[in-house]
């Protein structure tokens, strides 16, 4: 898989990739992540990528010119499945969507600042749009980051031990159950008894009787999507 990420802040968003798991997918090649500065593509030698908004109101706008230069270099070099922006006036992320895209074979990712791009911008260019949660960050990249952590991760082969992705909270829309490890007894505080039997098909079924019993406590929406 190719990422390309169009940043007016590349600094800020390289550093997630340059550690753990997501380290490794690059250095096994499972992943490709491309970083463009919008200001290479600026409309004069000043740097100029934003401008005030038509109409007045607060706050710069990322404007189509320079995008639309970096976004049409990528399309001259090769076909992509999905351009992203990142916004949080848009649906959010979830398992679901990360686990579709974990199959794409090019993305890019924009990551917007200031007051946004130019809608025109979104209605051209952008082919799907994705929020992180119901608040605002001062920009889009590290949105971009965490898109891209959930993403990589659900690469075939990127974690060493497959059935951990498989695992995960939100794969069955539920959340996953307890975990423990040594010692069995912790000043008193007891490792519960079925983990310790050896009785894998009671392990299994205790597992997925404490991720019920917690999606019912923490996120009882969930429950209605899931078939348990
Ligand atoms: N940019 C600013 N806030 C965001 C959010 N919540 N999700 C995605 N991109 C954003």
């Amino acid at each position: 898989m190719r990422i390309d990420i169009i940043t007016v802040s590349p600094d800020l968003i390289k550093s997630p990739f340059e550690h753990s798991i997501i380290k490794r997918a690059i250095n096994k090649s499972l992943v490709e992540v491309h970083f463009h500065d919008l200001r290479k593509y600026a409309l004069n030698k000043y740097g100029k990528i934003d401008d005030y908004q038509f109409g007045g109101g607060a706050g710069m706008v990322l404007m189509i010119e320079p995008i639309d230069k970096c976004i049409s270099q990528l399309f001259l070099e090769r076909e992509y499945d999905e351009v992203i922006y990142m916004t949080p006036d848009a649906i959010t992320l979830n398992q679901k969507t990360a686990n579709i895209l974990s199959s794409a074979k090019n993305i890019i990712i924009l990551t917007g600042h200031y007051k946004g791009v130019d809608q025109r911008v979104r209605d051209k260019f952008i082919t799907k749009e994705i929020s992180i949660g119901d608040y605002v960050l001062s920009g889009g990249e590290l949105a971009a980051a965490v898109l891209c952590d959930a993403v990589i991760r659900l690469i075939p082969d990127v974690l060493g031990d497959e059935t951990s992705a498989l695992t995960d909270s939100f794969q069955d829309d539920l959340l996953a159950p307890p975990v423990y490890t040594r010692p069995a007894v912790y000043k008193g505080l007891k490792v519960p008894e079925v983990l310790l039997s050896g009785n894998f098909p009671k392990i299994e079924q205790w597992r997925h009787d404490e991720a019920v019993k917690r999606t019912q406590n923490i996120r009882p929406d969930l429950l209605n999507k899931s078939n348990t």
